[in-house]
């Protein structure tokens, strides 16, 4: 596959601040402003991958072996029994993909393994940093830091299939989960799966606070079929509606 115009992988030290077209709605913008928020889930997951990336990335004290063996079952459970509705018949050497909020990069070393490009982004600086260390062999896999809403920092390329697993879960905002989605549109290939989990528990509802980064907003199913309309996608398939592992299958209109 052309390779044109992808960036190398030093462009793991771009940062790109700028949140697009974002706006808040008038609750959030009373309680807390984007810029602020973003800078908080920065620091927060700063913070964390210093104190203990894997824990923080799976709530498990593992050892690094054991780890990277999750990121092998997460692969399979979620990517590798569900090779018709990713690859859409093409060759998945041929594909080029997108990872967002990569972390240490657990999932992101076995998707380099199976698909011809993958695209990783973080809001945080010191898991890019990891990501990027744990991910030195992979030729093919090109990791960024991103503003934490959008996927401006990626070079101007049509992707085949993006895949988000542990991330929105920890997002306070649905604004900014929605702001996610609506650019994954604008990246994907017409047709082509967004494939991402969701917190579904709506009793966290009480909970949710704009300046916590872990505890992140849940949608119900009648938000997420709303939300894939606005977006510009056909929401498919749901699995796990109500529980934390919300799965939900967009494909691009
Ligand atoms: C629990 S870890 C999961 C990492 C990875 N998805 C995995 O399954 O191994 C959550 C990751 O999401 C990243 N993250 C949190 N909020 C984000 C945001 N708004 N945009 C991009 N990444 C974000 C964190 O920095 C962290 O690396």
């Amino acid at each position: 596959m052309t390779t044109t115009g992808t960036p190398d992988s030093t462009q793991i030290d771009h940062v790109d601040d700028r949140a697009g077209e974002l706006t808040r709605s008038s609750s959030e913008a009373a309680e807390m402003s984007l810029q602020d928020q973003l800078a908080k889930m920065r620091r927060d997951w700063d913070d964390r991958a210093v104190e203990n990336a894997q824990y923080y990335v799976c709530t498990k004290d593992l050892t690094e072996d054991e780890f990277f063996a999750t990121g092998e079952t997460t692969v399979g459970e979620v990517i590798l029994n569900d090779m018709s509705n990713i690859c859409l018949g093409k060759p998945c050497k041929e594909m080029r993909v997108v990872e967002i909020g990569c972390g240490v990069g657990r999932v992101t070393r076995v998707l380099a393994r199976i698909f011809g490009e993958v695209h990783a982004v973080d809001i945080s600086g010191e898991m890019v940093r990891r990501a990027r260390h744990n991910l030195s062999g992979c030729g093919n896999v090109f990791t960024y830091q991103n503003n934490g809403a959008d996927l401006s920092v990626l070079p101007p390329l049509e992707f085949d299939f993006v895949f988000s697993h542990l991330v929105f879960q920890h997002i306070p905002s649905k604004n900014i989960i929605e702001n996610y989605v609506r650019d994954v549109h604008r990246i994907l290939r017409p047709g082509a799966l967004f494939k991402f989990q969701l917190q579904g528990d709506t009793s966290i509802l009480p909970h949710l606070r704009p300046d916590d980064t872990w505890v992140g907003a849940p949608f119900s199913e009648d938000e997420v079929l709303d939300m894939a309309q606005r977006c510009g996608f056909e929401s498919r398939y749901r699995v796990g509606a109500g529980g934390q592992y919300f799965w939900n299958w967009f494909f691009a209109i």
